[in-house]
C-alpha cells in the first residue's frame, strides 16, 4: 500500500526523473492499477505494441466517467480498428496553414505589453479556436465559452480520480455540475456538426458517432499541443529563434520534436493484458498493465539525450519504439499529422509577429496537468513588441 502511494506521487510528482532515472523496465505498485511492469526498453515496448494478448484503452478510467464509454480511446478490439479507420480518414481534414497562422496571431495580439502572462493559456485558446474550426467549422464565442466552462469543472482534479466523489448530487455538486456542462457542450458540438461544411471532420465522420467522438476529438485536439507549445517556448535559444522566424520548415519540424524528446507531454502508456503474456524475459497475468514509459525510451540510447539538439531530426528518423511522443503500434495518435502542422505554424506565427521573452530567473519545470506533462506555470513569458 505504501509503495503503491509512494510510486503514485513519483508518477504525479516527478513524471520525468522517475521515468528516466530508474533502470529500463522495472515492476512497481501503482494506485488503481496494481502491479505494474514499467519499461523504457524499446525491444520490449516493440513487442509489446505487436502482442494480441495485449489491449489498450482498457486502463482509462478518469477518461470514461469524463469523455464517455464509447469513444475511440477506450475501445478494443474489432470495434476499436473500426472507430480507428473513421476518425483518421476525417482527420485528414485539418484547417489550412494560413487559417492556423491567423488565428495564432490574433490570439496573441490580445496579450498585454511588459506584463508577464502564461503562454500556455494564450496557446490553449488558440488551439481550442484552432480544433473547434477543423472540428466543426466555427469558433464562436459561445462554443469556446461552453468547451471552457466544461474544463473549468476539473479544476479540482480530484472529482476525475476519486471515485467516491463521482456522484451526481444536482447541479450544484462538483460531478453534477460536470455532467451537465458536458451534455451542453456536447449538444452544441452536435448541432454545429448538421451545419458543419464539407471539409471539416466532423462532416466527414458517420452521423452515428457525433455524440460520442465529437467532444474527445476536441478535448485530445487541442490540450496536448498547447502543453507541447508550451514546451517548445520554454525550451527555446537564439540560433532556433532566428531559424524559426525566417519560415524555415524543415527546422522548426526538427525543433519541434526534439522538444517532444527531451519533455514529452504525454508520459506514459497503458496497456492490459487480456491473457498471460510474456514479453521477453518477464510475464505478465491476464488483468495486468504494461507501462512503456516515453521519457525513459526518450533517453537511453540517445548519444547526449540531455542535450537539445533539433538537428538530430534532420540528419534521420529514429526507431519509431524509441522515440514515440505520439504513442506507438495501432493506437499511434491520429491527430499527429494536424498537430505537429499546426505547431510548426504557431511556433513561426508567434515568433514572426511578436518580441516574446521568458519571464527572467523562469525554470521550466516538469508538472503534471491532469493526464498531461507541461511547463510550470504555463511558461510564464513578457511581450516587449
Ligand atoms: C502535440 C499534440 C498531441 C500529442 C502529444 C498526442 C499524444 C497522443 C498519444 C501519446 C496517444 C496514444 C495513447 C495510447 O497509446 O494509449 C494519442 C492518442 C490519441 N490522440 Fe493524440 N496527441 C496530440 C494531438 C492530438 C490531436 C490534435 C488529436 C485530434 C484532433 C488527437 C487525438 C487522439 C486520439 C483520438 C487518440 C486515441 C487513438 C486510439 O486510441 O486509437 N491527438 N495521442
Amino acid at each position: 500500500m505504501l509503495a503503491s502511494l509512494w510510486n503514485g506521487a513519483q508518477l504525479l510528482f516527478r513524471p520525468y526523473p522517475y521515468f528516466r532515472d530508474a533502470r529500463t523496465t522495472w515492476r512497481a505498485p501503482l494506485p488503481g492499477l496494481g502491479s505494474v511492469l514499467v519499461s523504457a526498453d524499446a525491444a520490449l515496448v516493440a513487442e509489446a505494441a505487436r502482442h494480441p494478448g495485449l489491449v489498450g484503452g482498457r486502463a482509462h478510467r478518469a477518461m470514461r466517467a469524463t469523455l464517455g464509454d464509447n469513444h475511440l480511446i477506450v475501445m478494443s478490439g474489432p470495434q476499436h480498428r473500426l472507430r480507428s479507420r473513421q476518425v483518421r480518414r476525417a482527420l485528414q481534414a485539418f484547417s489550412s496553414d494560413a487559417e492556423m497562422a491567423a488565428v495564432t496571431r490574433k490570439e496573441f495580439a490580445r496579450t498585454p505589453l511588459g506584463r508577464p502572462f502564461s503562454l500556455q493559456q494564450v496557446a490553449h485558446r488558440a488551439s481550442l479556436r484552432i480544433i473547434l474550426r477543423g472540428l466543426v467549422g466555427q469558433d464562436d464565442a459561445e462554443l469556446v465559452g461552453l468547451c471552457q466552462d466544461f474544463q473549468a469543472s476539473f479544476s479540482s482534479p480530484l472529482v476525475l480520480f476519486v471515485e467516491g466523489l463521482r456522484r451526481d448530487w444536482g447541479p450544484w455538486s462538483p460531478w453534477g455540475r460536470l455532467l451537465r456542462r458536458r451534455s451542453r457542450l456536447n449538444e452544441a458540438l452536435i448541432q454545429a456538426a448538421g451545419r458543419a461544411p464539407a471539409d471539416t471532420i466532423a462532416a466527414r465522420l458517420p452521423p452515428e458517432t457525433w455524440a460520442q467522438e465529437l467532444l474527445p476529438q476536441l478535448m485530445f485536439g487541442h490540450e496536448t499541443t498547447a502543453a507541447t507549445f508550451a514546451w517548445c517556448f520554454a525550451l527555446l535559444y537564439e540560433e532556433a529563434r532566428r531559424r524559426i522566424r525566417q519560415g524555415d520548415d524543415g527546422f522548426t519540424l526538427a525543433y519541434v520534436q526534439e522538444c517532444m524528446r527531451l519533455c514529452p507531454p504525454v508520459a506514459q502508456l497503458t496497456r492490459v493484458a487480456t491473457q498471460e503474456v510474456r514479453l521477453g524475459s518477464h510475464s505478465l497475468k491476464a488483468g495486468e498493465v504494461v507501462m512503456p514509459a516515453i521519457p525513459g525510451l526518450h533517453h537511453h540510447g540517445w548519444s547526449q539525450s540531455e542535450r537539445l539538439r533539433p538537428e538530430r531530426f534532420l540528419e534521420g528518423t529514429p526507431d519509431p519504439h524509441r522515440y514515440c511522443p505520439f504513442g506507438v503500434g495501432e493506437r499511434i495518435c491520429p491527430g499527429k499529422p494536424m498537430a505537429l502542422r499546426q505547431l510548426v505554424m504557431m511556433l513561426q506565427s508567434v515568433l514572426q509577429n511578436f518580441d516574446l521573452r521568458l519571464l527572467e530567473g523562469y525554470r521550466p519545470c516538469p508538472v503534471r496537468q491532469l493526464f498531461l506533462v507541461a511547463p510550470a506555470r504555463g511558461t510564464p513569458v513578457v511581450r516587449h513588441a
